[in-house]
């Protein structure tokens, strides 16, 4: 049984399957900027010993993610937390930390790795995805263009942004080599993604 089998969230049905850490079973799972809480929920689904914090510092996305964790009925298993990661504490550190999509939202990504870091247990695994920045403004728009062409205009805006505002691959291996996290790698898994992965110590 996978760790990890996350069927990420994108545009037009796109949803690349990354497949990680076959040994890990059980334990306390957390997941940075976990939006409606559809990851925790497929985590759950696949993996019905774990545990997950999900956390998240929109009020409005905590709400669906409260519905939706309790429509699937994994209320006791899954819990949810609106803050910011910066400010998060947990009682011990997670077992492994996992998040999707929110490294372009850092204005200070340094921080993110950091306080990942911190969150994560000593051999804790970590699985981490994002948009990869195109090389240029037109490469961005094509993307938008292939993966949301049917996608409402406002959509198609914020993912174009998001792509904008993404790393590339060099940034972030420069970021964990500045922490040295010489256990984690990245790797580019298609057109527009990235995916770190590996244990922090
Ligand atoms: C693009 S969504 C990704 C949601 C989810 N991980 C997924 O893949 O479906 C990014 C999420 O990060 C959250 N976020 C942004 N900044 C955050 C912060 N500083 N701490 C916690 N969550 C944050 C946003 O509210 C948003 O729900």
């Amino acid at each position: 049984m996978p760790f990890l089998a996350l069927r990420v969230p994108t545009h037009q049905g796109e949803e690349p399957v990354i497949e990680a850490y076959p040994d890990f079973q059980a334990g306390h799972v957390l997941d940075l900027g976990c939006g409606p809480a559809d990851i925790p929920i497929r985590l759950l689904r696949a993996l019905p010993t774990c545990r997950v914090t999900a956390v998240d510092a929109s009020e409005p996305m905590i709400r669906l993610a409260t519905e939706a964790v309790k429509a699937a009925g994994l209320s006791d298993k899954i819990s949810l937390r609106c803050e910011r990661f910066q400010a998060l504490s947990l009682d011990e550190p997670a077992d492994a930390t996992i998040s999707n999509s929110l490294a372009h939202h850092i204005p200070n990504p340094l921080q993110f790795w950091y306080r990942l870091k911190q969150l994560t247990k000593p051999g804790g695994g970590v699985l981490v995805m994002d948009l990869l920045r195109p090389e240029s403004p037109e490469a961005a728009r094509a993307i938008v263009d292939q993966y949301a062409a049917n996608e409402s205009p406002i959509l198609q805006r914020d993912y174009y942004n998001s792509l904008l505002a993404a790393f590339t691959e060099d940034e972030i291996a420069a970021h964990l080599a500045e922490l040295n996290f010489s256990r984690l790698v990245i790797d580019v898994v298609d057109d527009r993604h990235w995916v770190v992965m590996g244990r922090v110590y």
